[in-house]
């Protein structure tokens, strides 16, 4: 897709007009009838003809509230009529402010996100200019929704893939791909490394899986003479069978999604780097297969990890949370970033906690907290904190080992879960951990069976630049 922007609109040609709830005043002009059946409530939308018969669309964008969402009202109006549309398309932006053409732009491009990759018929993409009406310049704001709304189309093709094609390895190759393309640094190190360096919990996971385990260091330097600014480490399940505490097998083909943390962390990396940010930031995935076999790890055992702490396993289905353990200690030792945040599809807790509708937030640190509440917000990928008592410390005491993957109890999981990772943080004062298990991947009018959503592209993308470029 293209996006361009020019002062005026062509009334001969199509556009779409984007209207507020009960303000079919303000675009009375833009009107080839003077009282459509149309009150502007948000994401619904209305077709009129000019008087050449082109096609002005009047989309309803709802009230102030709705803003922080507009990108579904524009993803809904073009998935269901672009099939009408021709090459080009105009939307009257004069009266958007720059974070609702942003928006406007990530929900076009979402539009065009085709769930059906695997399907020997592929669906005809026809190339498409949309030209956005404004007296200001839009450049800037115009790139920013295209590679945004572009990256949250690959990072959903990959969650939505089928996990005999994405392997750790996959993920390996996805990210060097990604990196030749938008200029970072990525390294891939395979089990022979993985051994040599330590990453005991992430070969222990990987064990029972003929797709071996992979660990990827995205290295993105916008500013050489800077530190690291921020670190980001991803849980990248690319299936979880649950392992010998194997999971019941309804929906069991759901957990393809395992990698949804680990997806946010390549997708964020790429658009920082496409946005050329002055910034360095770090992304770390943790990636391998929680399988049943011979070979799988199993309750009861004592495994080692990159930190040198021994973990007694008594859930090999609390997978997610070595693998990270890993990761977050290597964040500490070798990058030493200002800010640490790992995203991970963590507990099944967190989903029964907080539904769809929220990210479980788990930080020490108030000021992120509210920094990343208030994003939440403003880009609908909301948060919601969950304590980090020292309370809850003991449910992980082992008497065999240093800690344990999981008290056996199944309460307060998601806050367990967290203070597990936290043991691997070296109590690092920046960090954060966001259980994304119940909004990465859900229902959408968009796929008849649960898909991915694409949350925590704009949410990590608008907190880094919040933290440190202003
Ligand atoms: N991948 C799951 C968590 C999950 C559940 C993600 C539902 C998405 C939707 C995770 O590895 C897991 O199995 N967690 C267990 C931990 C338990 C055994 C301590 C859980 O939450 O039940
Ligand atoms: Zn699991
Ligand atoms: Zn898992």
């Amino acid at each position: 897709m293209v996006y361009n922007y020019k002062n005026t609109l062509d009334t001969s040609k199509d556009y779409i007009l984007p209207c507020r709830k009960d303000q079919l005043e303000d675009v009375k002009s833009f009107l080839p009838i003077e009282n459509p059946d149309f009150d502007g409530s948000f994401s619904t939308y209305q077709l009129l003809y000019g008087k050449g018969g082109n096609r002005i669309y009047l989309l309803g964008i709802g009230e102030d509230k709705h803003s922080a969402q507009i990108e579904a009202a524009f993803r809904k109006l073009c998935f269901d009529t672009k099939k009408y549309w021709g090459k080009s398309m105009q939307v009257y932006a004069n009266d958007l402010s720059k974070d609702e053409v942003r928006k406007a732009v990530i929900g076009l491009e979402m539009a065009h996100y085709t769930i059906g990759e695997f399907r020997s018929k592929k669906e005809k993409q026809t190339k498409l200019s949309v030209t956005f009406t404004s007296t200001s310049s839009l450049k800037i704001i115009l790139d920013e929704g295209k590679y945004t709304g572009e990256t949250i189309n690959k990072i959903k093709a990959l969650v939505d893939a089928p996990p005999n094609i994405k392997t750790p390895e996959f993920l390996g190759k996805w990210a060097q791909k990604s990196a030749e393309s938008a200029k970072y640094k990525c390294t891939v190190l395979k089990p022979a490394e993985l051994k040599k360096q330590g990453f005991e919990a992430v070969l222990s996971v990987g064990k029972g899986s003929i797709n071996k385990p992979v660990v990827i260091i995205n290295e993105y330097k916008g500013n050489k003479n800077k530190k690291i600014d921020v670190c980001l480490v991803g849980k990248g399940i690319t299936f979880d069978s649950g392992g010998l505490s194997i999971k019941p097998s309804t929906n069991l083909h759901y957990m393809k999604s395992d990698m949804g943390g680990a997806a946010v962390v390549l997708g964020v990396v790429e658009l920082i780097a496409k946005l050329k940010l002055n910034i360095n930031v770090t992304g770390i995935v943790c990636s391998a297969e929680n399988a049943v076999d011979a070979e799988s790890y199993r309750p009861g055992d004592v495994i080692n990890s990159y930190s040198g702490k021994t973990i007694e396993i008594i859930d090999t289905d609390a997978e997610g949370r070595l693998v990270l353990a890993d990761g977050l200690s290597y964040a500490v030792k070798n990058i030493k970033p200002e800010y640490l945040i790992d995203l991970a599809t963590l507990t099944g807790s967190v989903v029964r906690t907080l539904g769809y509708h929220a990210a479980g937030m788990f930080t020490n640190n108030a000021d992120l907290a509210e920094t990343t509440s208030k994003i939440g917000y403003k880009v609908h990928e909301r948060v919601w904190q969950l304590p980090m008592f020292e309370d809850y410390e003991s449910d992980l005491h082992s008497d065999v080992a240093d800690i344990r993957n999981f008290s056996g109890n199944p309460l307060a999981g998601a806050t367990n879960a967290a203070k597990f990772l936290e043991a691997f943080t070296e109590d690092h004062d920046k960090w954060m951990h966001l259980d994304i298990a119940g909004v990465s991947f859900g229902s959408s009018s968009y796929a008849k069976m649960k898909s991915a959503s694409g949350y925590g592209i704009q949410l990590i993308t608008e907190l880094i630049k919040e933290k440190t470029l202003k």
